[in-house]
């Protein structure tokens, strides 16, 4: 698959096989995707770029690498994508967070935008979209419309489970973002759940049902 990264880490493995788990509760699954969530961020991060500098260390100079330049936003797409900021943000303080709200219409199907709240300065900043579920690619897709309307240019997406429905839509769309996420899953079920999936993702973290 052309620009999707399967995170194989155990530790990743491991933790998604807890969110599967319907016995996990709400407080360790909200733990677990944030979790999750940091560890994924290590990948996806993996390709921001380093320059030399000299640090003064107790015993000589050394030349020693750090980030250079670029800067990154995550956007969250609420509510679920929420979770996953926390343990991203951890790994990357310096990050500015946006927020992007968007429903599906009942009647025409259609990803629908409620709220969106982005950094002014998203246009310089590469962005990396959160979201637990990539399940029909809806919202992704909705999501990096309104990010590249608003200048972005470098922008990834990154969730926990997702299925083929979900990364042929956004790749069909965008064939430049490149999608992150610990599972590949079989399919959509007729009520657009993907299985064997997790469940209803918002639900499980925030305790809703
Ligand atoms: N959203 C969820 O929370 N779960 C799914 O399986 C699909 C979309």
């Amino acid at each position: 698959m052309n620009n999707v990264t399967i995170i194989e880490h155990p530790l990743v493995q491991h933790k998604i096989s807890l969110l599967r788990d319907i016995n996990t509760g709400s407080k360790e699954f909200r733990e677990l995707v944030s979790e999750t969530a940091m560890l994924m961020c290590y990948e996806a991060t993996r390709d921001l770029p380093l320059k030399t500098v000299e640090v003064q260390t107790p015993l000589a100079i050394a030349k020693t690498k750090v980030i250079s330049g670029r800067k990154l936003a995550f956007v969250p797409i609420l509510r679920a994508g929420l979770g996953m900021v926390d343990g991203a943000v951890q790994l990357v303080p310096a990050a500015k967070i946006g927020h992007v709200g968007i429903f599906r219409d009942p009647e025409t199907k259609n990803a629908v935008q409620y709220y969106c709240k982005l950094p002014f300065d998203i246009a310089e900043r590469d962005v990396i979209i959160t979201d637990i579920m990539l399940a029909t690619g809806g919202t992704a897709v909705k999501t990096i419309e309104i990010l590249k309307n608003a200048g972005a240019k470098n922008i990834k997406m990154m969730c926990i489970i997702t299925c083929p429905e979900g990364i042929e839509a956004v790749h069909k769309a965008y064939p430049d973002v490149e999608i992150y996420c610990g599972a590949v899953d079989e399919k959509l079920d007729e009520k657009l759940y993907i299985v064997p999936g997790m469940g209803d993702a918002g639900d499980r973290i925030f305790g809703t049902k």
